[in-house]
C-alpha cells in the first residue's frame, strides 16, 4: 500500500450520559492519541476527530432517571468529557457534538441522499407503545423477564445478567420503565437499510480487503478478533435494520409527515465524524473533503469491541451507499478492560472516573497513561487493579525511567557542569557498541510496533531503552572511572545523554507530560520522530538545565483509599438499585403474619449449595422451613437465634421438603444475607406489626 497523503483518525464519540472512565480511555482514546502523536511526530497530515454522541435512548433514559431534560444532560457531560480528555492529554483536533446545528444538517443531508438513491425500504411493524406515557418505547425503555436466564430486569435489547441480545418481543411480561404499565403493540413505519443487499461487496471488503476488485487494505493487518466478529455477522446473514426511530430526541427525519421520528442514533453518530471534520476544517482554512473524499486519505477508527459491527459493516454501507466517501482502512478495536475483578459499568458505578483521578492524582496523567497502555486490551480482555497500578508506577516508571533520567542529569552536572562533554578520540569498546546498536534497533522497533497498533509492545520496547541506559551506567560505573579514565567517563555520559534525548522522542506519544519536563531539562526543542535515527541528537557543548523528580512513588494508603472508594460507591449504588414496589393498602399489609421465631435446629439440605432446613419455634408450633441461606450462615450460627419470619406463606415443597413459611433476611451491598433480630428481648411468636 502506498503511504497516504492524509490521515483521518477517529475515536468513538462517547455518549454524553455519564463521565469518562478508564475503560473508555484504555479501549479507544489512549491508543488513538498515541497513534496520532506518533503520526504528527512524523510530520504527517492528520485530522484527529472526536466529539460527544448526544442522541439516542442512552441520553433520554438518563434524563428520565435524573428528572432532567436530554439537553441539560448532554450540556453537562459534553463539557465535562471535553475537559477530562484535554486535561488527560488526549489531544483531539476537534471535540464537537452531535446536537449541533452543523451535525443535524450533515446527517439529514446523508439521509436524504440515501433516500433519493433508493437505498431505504419503508416497512411497517408492530412496536411496543406506552399508552400512559403516549409514546413508542425504545428497547431500553422496556424491561421484563429474560427468556434465557429468568432475570426479571432484562432490557428490551439485552439481558445484562446472561449477556443475551434480545428483542423487546422476546421479553416475558414486558413493562414500560416510563409508567410501569404493560406496553401495547402498535403499528409504526420506518426507513430500513436493507443490509442484505450489500452483503457481497462488504464480504469482499472485510474478508479480502477488496473494493470493486481493487485492493483497499491489507486484511491481515486487521486484528483477528475484529475480523472474526465481522465474519460471524456476515456469515449469519445481514438483516435489514431500521435507520429511524419513534423518539422525541435526535435528528428529525427530514421527510414530510415524519413527525415524531428521528434518525437511529447509530446512523447519526458516525456521521458525526464527518460533521466534526468539516467544522474543524472550516475553522482552520482546510477542506474537509480532502479527508473524506480523496483516495489519498486513510481513515482509521479507534473503538471498543462493542462498536465493531457499526464501524465495520453498518457505517461503511452508509458511506458507500452515499457514494464519494472513503471507507475505513483499519478498525483496530480493543477488547474490554475490567476493574478489580468486575466488568466496568457506568450504571453500576463500578469505574474509575477520569475527572476524579485527575483531581485526586494531580499532575499524574502519565502514570495512568503508562499503566493503561501497559495493560491495554489489544488482543484480549485485561484487568486494572490499583495494586498493579502502584507496582507499575513504582517499579517501572519511577525506578527505571525516572531513575535513569535523573542519574544522567545529576552526573552531567557533577562532572561537567551540565555541559555535554566532548568524546573526541574515544574508541568504543564492546559494551559501548552493543548499547549503541541496541538503541538504534529499538527506535526502529518502536515505530514498527506503533504502526501495527501494538501499543503495549511499543511501550515496553521504549521502556527497554531506559532499562539499557540504567544497566549501562551500573555496569560501567562512571563515578568510579572519572578519576582513572575521564575519556571513557565522558563517552558514557555523552551516550547516556543521547539515550535520554531519544527517550524524549520515543516516549512522547505515551507520556507527553513527562517528555515535556525532560525536554525542558535538556533544552531540546526537536519533536521529529526521524531525529531519533541519528546517533547524536545533543551535541558536545550543549548546555543542559535541570529536571525535576519525574515520578513520585504511589503509597499503599493511596491504593487502599481507591479500593475502599470503589467498594463504597458500589454499595451506595446497589442500595439505591431496588426501586420501590407499587403501593399496597393497609389491609393487604395486614394479611401478612410476621413473627419472631426461634431457630431450634438447622442442617444443610443434601445435594444443594444454598439451602438450609430449619426447625423453628413459632410460639404456636414447631415447623420446618427451607431457606436459601447456606452460603451466608452455618447451621451452628443460626441455632438459638430469634429471627423474623413470614409464617402464613402458603406451604411449598422444596427439594422434597415441605417448607412452611419464609425466613426474612436483608441483602446488603455485597450481596450477603443478614438475619433480622430485635434490639430488645423477644419471645418466639411475638407478632411484628
Ligand atoms: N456512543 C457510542 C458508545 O459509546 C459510540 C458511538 S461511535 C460513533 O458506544 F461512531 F457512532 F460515533
Ligand atoms: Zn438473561
Amino acid at each position: 500500500m502506498n503511504d497516504p497523503k492524509r490521515y483521518l483518525i477517529t475515536a468513538a464519540l462517547p455518549y454524553a450520559n455519564g463521565p469518562i472512565h478508564i475503560g473508555h480511555i484504555a479501549g479507544a482514546y489512549l491508543p488513538a492519541d498515541i497513534y496520532v502523536r506518533y503520526l504528527k511526530a512524523n510530520q504527517k497530515d492528520v485530522a484527529f476527530i472526536c466529539g460527544s454522541d448526544e442522541h439516542g435512548a442512552a441520553i433520554t433514559l438518563r434524563a428520565h432517571k435524573e428528572k432532567s431534560t436530554p439537553q441539560a444532560i448532554v450540556d453537562q457531560y459534553h463539557q465535562m468529557m471535553g475537559k477530562s480528555f484535554a486535561d488527560f492529554g488526549i489531544h483531539f483536533d476537534i471535540y464537537h457534538r452531535t446536537s449541533s446545528a452543523e451535525h443535524h444538517a450533515m446527517s439529514q443531508e446523508v439521509f436524504n441522499t440515501l433516500l433519493k438513491k433508493g437505498m431505504f425500504e419503508v416497512e411497517t411493524s408492530m412496536q411496543y407503545y406506552d399508552p400512559e406515557a403516549k409514546q413508542f418505547l425504545a428497547d431500553r425503555y422496556i424491561i421484563g423477564t429474560c427468556p434465557k436466564c429468568a432475570n426479571d430486569r432484562a432490557y428490551g435489547d439485552q439481558c445484562e445478567k446472561c449477556g443475551t441480545a434480545l428483542s423487546p418481543l422476546e421479553l416475558i411480561e414486558p413493562k414500560s420503565t416510563l409508567s410501569g404499565s404493560a406496553p401495547i403493540l402498535k403499528e409504526t413505519s420506518h426507513w430500513y437499510l436493507p443490509m442484505g443487499q450489500h452483503e457481497n461487496w462488504i464480504k469482499d471488503f472485510i474478508a479480502e480487503g477488496k473494493l470493486e476488485g481493487v485492493q483497499h487494505h491489507i486484511t491481515k493487518e486487521w486484528k483477528a478478533h475484529v475480523l472474526g466478529q465481522c465474519m460471524s455477522w456476515i456469515d449469519g446473514g445481514l438483516q435489514s435494520r431500521a435507520m429511524t426511530r419513534d423518539l422525541d430526541w435526535g435528528v428529525p427525519v427530514p421527510v414530510e409527515g415524519a413527525d415524531g421520528k428521528v434518525l437511529y442514533v447509530w446512523m447519526d453518530a458516525p456521521i458525526g465524524y464527518i460533521t466534526n471534520t468539516k467544522v474543524w476544517a472550516d475553522q482552520h482554512g482546510k477542506n474537509w473533503e480532502d479527508y473524506w473524499k480523496s483516495e489519498d486519505s486513510r481513515l482509521i477508527h479507534f473503538i471498543g469491541k462493542d462498536n465493531i459491527v457499526f464501524h465495520c459493516i453498518i457505517f461503511p454501507i452508509i458511506l458507500k451507499a452515499h457514494g464519494d466517501f472513503v471507507l475505513p482502512y483499519n478498525v483496530p478495536a480493543n477488547e474490554f478492560m475490567n476493574l478489580e475483578g468486575d466488568k466496568i459499568s457506568t450504571s453500576r458505578h463500578w469505574a474509575v472516573w477520569l475527572h476524579e483521578y485527575l483531581e485526586e492524582f494531580k499532575d499524574k496523567q502519565d502514570e495512568m497513561r503508562y499503566v493503561l497502555c501497559s495493560i491495554m486490551p489489544e488482543q484480549k480482555d485485561s484487568e486494572f487493579t490499583w495494586a498493579d497500578f502502584k507496582d507499575r508506577v513504582n517499579n517501572e516508571l519511577a525506578d527505571i525511567l525516572g531513575n535513569f533520567v535523573n542519574r544522567v542529569f545529576v552526573l552531567n552536572h557533577k562532572y561537567y557542569n551540565g555541559i555535554v562533554p566532548s568524546i573526541e578520540g574515544y574508541e568504543l569498546d564492546q559494551t559501548d557498541r552493543e548499547v549503541q546498536d541496541g538503541i538504534a534497533l529499538s527506535m526502529k522497533t518502536i515505530g514498527e510496533k506503533l504502526e501495527a497498533f501494538r501499543f503495549r509492545d511499543a511501550l515496553s520496547e521504549a521502556m527497554q531503552l531506559a532499562r539499557w541506559g540504567n544497566k549501562y551506567l551500573t555496569e560501567t560505573e562512571p563515578w568510579k572511572l572519572q578519576k582513572t579514565d575521564p575519556q571513557r567517563t565522558a563517552f558514557i555520559l555523552f551516550q547516556c545523554t543521547q539515550i535520554v534525548a531519544k527517550l524524549s522522542i520515543a516516549m512522547e506519544p505515551f507520556l507527553p507530560f513527562t517528555v515535556k519536563k525532560i525536554k525542558t531539562g535538556l533544552n531540546l526543542n526537536t519533536t521529529q520522530w526521524t531525529d531519533a535515527a541519528h546517533h547524536v541528537i545533543i551535541p558536545t557543548g550543549h548546555a543542559m538545565g535541570q529536571v525535576p523528580i519525574l515520578f513520585e512513588k504511589i503509597t499503599d494508603e493511596q491504593v487502599q483509599l481507591q479500593v475502599a472508594k470503589l467498594q463504597q460507591s458500589k454499595a451506595m449504588n446497589s442500595a439505591s438499585v431496588a426501586e420501590q414496589k407499587p403501593n399496597i393498602t393497609f389491609e393487604q399489609f395486614q394479611q401478612m403474619d410476621l413473627r419472631m421465631v426461634k431457630v431450634l435446629a438447622a442442617e444443610k439440605v443434601a445435594k444443594t449449595k444454598k439451602l438450609l432446613k430449619l426447625t423453628v419455634d413459632t410460639g404456636l408450633d414447631e415447623r420446618t422451613v427451607v431457606s436459601g441461606i447456606a452460603e451466608h450462615y452455618t447451621p451452628e450460627e443460626l441455632v438459638g437465634k430469634n429471627v423474623l419470619m413470614l409464617i402464613n406463606l402458603a406451604a411449598r415443597e422444596i427439594k422434597g421438603i415441605e417448607s412452611q413459611g419464609m425466613i426474612l433476611m436483608a441483602e446488603n451491598a455485597e450481596g450477603k444475607l443478614c438475619a433480622l433480630g430485635a434490639d430488645k428481648n423477644v419471645q418466639p411468636g411475638n407478632v411484628v406489626a
